[in-house]
């Protein structure tokens, strides 16, 4: 188990060794604190578990493509997994290597194929015929042989939030197995395509292995067709998905999960390769925020806080729980208006989903801080600008240090890009 890098020390809530008090002080609120030490331990323990099983851990940008997290993943040996040409872009300026890159997505433009094709990524996961033919073309022009993978739609229930299910029929992904056969022939038959392997991605947020088993059991079936079929894969992409702990839900052991993969595909000598991110990265950063007004009521009592669901907004898009902790801990006892109350953690943003927590029990008085964690995936690269409010800043803590990675969004940027008519 990871060492807690988001200790309490004499009442005060520190990130690794420095205290969130004094870099709300520094650098303001709201802000994304990550701890270096914390990622850099499950990134290793990550990598530790599936040595000698899974050959390459694609980190799956899209939880969190901060340059600075990047190039320490990439340093670490870690491949990517892109869904846009703005994320190969980004790995590429944090140094990521792209023969590491495996390009994945339901809607690749031409543009961005052509711009994988140059770079020489790894492979492209196709989620359909019109992409393998337009793939095929662009590569054709490009006088360049694409390098290919069929993501196949297992058609099984990874029973986690209907919004990030994506391996069952019903879902846009992927092609079913119906259908997957026939394209794997297709794409052999181009001369500027090189089918190397096949994947899948079930869902996010998964706490079960089972899901996993029986699609890569299924998706073993389809590579021993394809074999017998003359068609033989370089790789085996079981994708990504595991969860995350954020209130009390089991998560898979990573040795539990190697193993499980040792045991479906003994015998086989396909590389195989995965495509977590919330995993890598979920544990790493707590969002720092204050308490401008305390609004106790009737039915109700609400903190509004300075961060709003435009900095974090897994709360108001799946009603995901975040655990919040006050960054100075009051005893109720403190001052006689210190009573713990049960507070719903809101933004000033005008949507009544505008919520970070709800229903917490809490010691608070305004202008305190509040850590809302586990908010290293899928937080700051969710947010918007929505309310013209910039984006908050973000910091990497490494012991007593810390440095701003990405500086908090100026006012004036947001319309930077915007003209006014001369008439
Ligand atoms: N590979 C593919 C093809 C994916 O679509 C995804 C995530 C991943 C890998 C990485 O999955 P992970 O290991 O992070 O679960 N915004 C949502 C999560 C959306 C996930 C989308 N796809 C959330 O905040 O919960």
């Amino acid at each position: 188990m990871m060492t807690n890098f988001f200790q309490e020390r004499n009442g005060t809530r520190y990130v690794e060794d420095l205290a969130l008090t004094d870099i709300a002080e520094r650098f303001g609120t709201p802000c994304y604190v990550y701890s270096r030490a914390a990622l850099t331990a499950t990134a290793d323990e990550f990598l530790a578990a599936m040595d000698g099983t899974v050959d390459l851990v694609c980190y799956a940008v899209k939880a969190n493509g901060n340059l600075a997290i990047l190039n320490l993943l990439a340093r670490k040996g870690f491949g990517f997994d892109i869904v846009s040409g703005g994320e190969l872009a980004r790995v590429l300026a944090a140094g990521g290597d792209p023969a590491k890159i495996m390009f994945s997505g339901v809607g690749k433009t031409v543009a961005e194929m052509e711009a994988a094709l140059q770079a020489g990524i790894l492979c492209f996961n196709v989620e359909s015929a019109s992409e393998l033919n337009v793939l095929a073309a662009t590569a054709t022009r490009l006088g360049k042989v694409a390098p290919v993978s069929i993501r196949v739609n297992p058609d099984v229930d990874a029973k986690t939030h209907p919004y990030i299910s994506t391996g069952l029929k019903e879902n846009k992904f992927g092609v079913s197995f119906d259908e997957a056969h026939a394209l794997y022939r297709q794409a052999v038959a181009l001369p500027s395509l090189r089918v190397t392997g096949i994947d899948m991605h079930i869902g996010s947020q998964i706490t079960e292995i089972a899901p996993y088993r029986e699609a890569a059991e299924k998706l073993l079936q389809l590579v021993r067709a394809l074999e017998a079929d003359g068609i033989a894969l370089e790789h085996i992409d079981v994708g990504g998905g595991l969860g995350a702990r954020y209130r009390d839900e089991q998560t898979i052991s990573l040795a539990a999960f190697a193993q499980m993969l040792r045991e479906v595909f003994a015998g086989r000598s396909e590389r195989l390769m995965m495509e977590p991110g919330r995993r890598v990265v979920a544990d790493a950063g707590v969002l720092l925020t204050r308490v401008l007004y305390l609004k106790p009521g009737e039915t109700k009592n609400f903190a509004i806080v300075d961060a709003a669901m435009t900095d974090l907004m897994r709360p108001a898009l799946y009603g995901a729980w975040h655990p919040v902790s006050a960054v100075t801990k009051r005893s109720a006892t403190e001052k006689s208006s210190d009573s713990e109350k049960s507070w719903d953690i809101v933004g000033p943003v005008c949507e009544s989903s505008d919520f970070l927590a709800q229903a917490r029990p809490l010691v608070l008085r305004e202008g305190d801080l509040l850590a809302v964690g586990v908010a290293g995936a899928y937080s700051m690269v969710m947010s918007s600008n929505y309310n013209a409010r910039p984006r908050a800043c973000e910091v990497m803590v490494d012991g007593k240090e810390v440095t701003v990675i990405r500086a908090r969004e100026e006012i004036k940027k947001l319309w930077e890009m915007e003209r006014i008519l001369s008439k």
